[in-house]
């Protein structure tokens, strides 16, 4: 199968190679020339752990290219998937399809022969609808079949979520369409994972309102792990005794700080709009929404509290600031709120990211970046592990930085606490 991925930031990226390695010929599409030129040359604009070896390897044997002429790579293949992004507009809270629609008209210009058009970006319910009213104002409906196949795969583990997916999901009522997208998917399928063929609206909706669940899942135990706090209970066994019920289950059940990233935010706010426009009322999603946007400030009311409320001058040490590990993304990361919170009461900031430097702290007073662990902690008064990184799951923070007492603030529950206090060290935790 010839494929055209349309954008190549980490869905299109991602299931480009992916596909490609899978043994189908695949052109990624992208505006931006620079981007292109440097995965031209192996070099990956995001990171993300085995991307980078599996571009190189399969642009070496010729079965993934790059190109930023986006008419001729849609004339030259069967299945086209658009993957731009869709942020939340500007001052409001629904998505942005302005690239989404730039794009179908442009496809609308280059149908040569019969084309799947897929939107594989997150797109609000009728959105293919009006893709489809796009294409058609150039071509016969026969020329084309639009189809919604939502991504699901996170960022930090996206090779493995896409190889091994629960479900592959693809919403069309197409008889034909159907069957070559079961068997372009016909890899993953045959290795377990379920294949679910929908309308393509309920598909559109099933991708958000997978992420509006995941995302009251970890509100709802933020909050237990608040009442935990109270009450002398542990969340994480709260956590394990949740989840060892079936119908619950034990992911998505770790408490910890506000979540992050560029989708649950962004899409728990869509969806809402989405149903404003129907005139439904999505309580539940809305509450969460609040909860998570008051997450940050009961963290730093805790960091307030064991400091003694005095925070001007202590030294803060961050270990971890994006919003999760195995990514240099920083998209609505709760360390966005609590370091200039922090910063503007006086306190004296270092962080290390395994990612490194990050901009978005350049301008703030008395916050720097150190390249080592050992740099960032040495002299400070609290260190907050605020990314769950391997690499901060085993420190010997005795050995690492001797004699002096820090206090730790462990937002991930990494450690525990028995062992952090046998080194001598002042130790909190989440829900503990
Ligand atoms: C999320 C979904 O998990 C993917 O299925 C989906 O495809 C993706 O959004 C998307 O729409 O593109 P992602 O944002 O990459 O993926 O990251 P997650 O691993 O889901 O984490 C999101 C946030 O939840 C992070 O801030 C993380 O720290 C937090 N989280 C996650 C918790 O606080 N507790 C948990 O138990 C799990």
């Amino acid at each position: 199968m010839k494929l055209c991925m349309i954008g190549t930031g980490y869905v299109g990226l991602v299931s480009g190679v992916c596909f490609a390695d899978l043994g189908n010929d695949v052109i990624c599409v992208d505006n931006n020339l620079n981007k292109i030129k440097l995965l031209r040359k192996g070099k990956i604009p995001i990171y993300e752990p085995g991307l980078s070896e599996l571009v190189v390897k399969n642009f070496k044997n010729k079965r993934l290219e790059f190109s930023t002429d986006l008419k001729k790579s849609v004339k030259n293949s069967d299945i086209i998937f658009i993957c731009v992004g869709t942020p939340t507009t500007r001052g409001g809270s629904s998505a942005d399809l302005s690239q989404v629609y730039k794009v179908a008209k442009e496809i609308s210009y280059s149908i040569n022969k019969f084309k799947i058009i897929i939107t594989k970006s997150t797109v609000p319910v009728t959105t293919g609808d009006e893709i489809e009213k796009i294409l058609s104002k150039n071509n016969n409906k026969k020329k084309f079949s639009v189809v919604s196949n939502p991504e699901f795969l996170r960022e930090g583990e996206a090779i493995r979520d896409f190889i091994y997916p629960d479900r592959v999901v693809i919403g069309t009522s197409d008889k034909k369409t159907g069957r070559i997208l079961k068997n372009l998917y016909n890899p993953l399928i045959s290795k377990g994972a379920s294949y679910l063929q929908t309308s393509r609206r309920a598909a559109e909706l099933i991708k958000y309102a997978s992420n509006a669940f995941l995302a009251t899942k970890i509100t709802f135990i933020n909050e237990i792990a608040n009442l935990c706090e109270k009450t002398g209970i542990n969340v994480e066994d709260i956590s394990i005794g949740m989840g060892l019920d079936k119908r619950i289950g034990s992911r998505f059940l770790r408490a910890g700080p506000a979540y992050g990233g560029s989708c649950f935010p962004k899409d728990t706010k869509a969806i809402i709009s989405t149903a404003d426009k129907f005139k439904t009322n999505l309580s539940v999603i809305k509450s969460v929404i609040k909860s998570n946007e008051n997450r940050s400030k009961i963290l730093l009311q805790r960091v307030y509290q064991i400091l003694k409320r005095k925070i001007r001058n202590k030294k803060i040490t961050f270990l971890g600031v994006t919003f999760k590990a195995n990514t240099d993304d920083m998209r609505d990361s709760s360390s966005l709120k609590m370091i200039p919170w922090l910063s503007k009461k006086g306190a004296i900031i270092k962080y290390f990211d395994p990612t490194g430097y990050k901009n978005e702290f350049s301008k703030l007073k008395n916050v720097t970046n150190k390249t080592t662990i050992k740099e960032a902690v040495q002299g400070s008064d609290l260190v907050i592990i605020h990314t769950e990184w391997n690499d901060f799951k085993s420190i010997n923070f005795k050995n690492l930085v001797k004699g002096k007492k820090f206090i730790i603030f462990d937002m991930r529950n990494i450690y525990s606490s028995t062992k952090v206090k046998d080194q001598g060290l002042k130790y909190y935790s989440v829900g503990k």
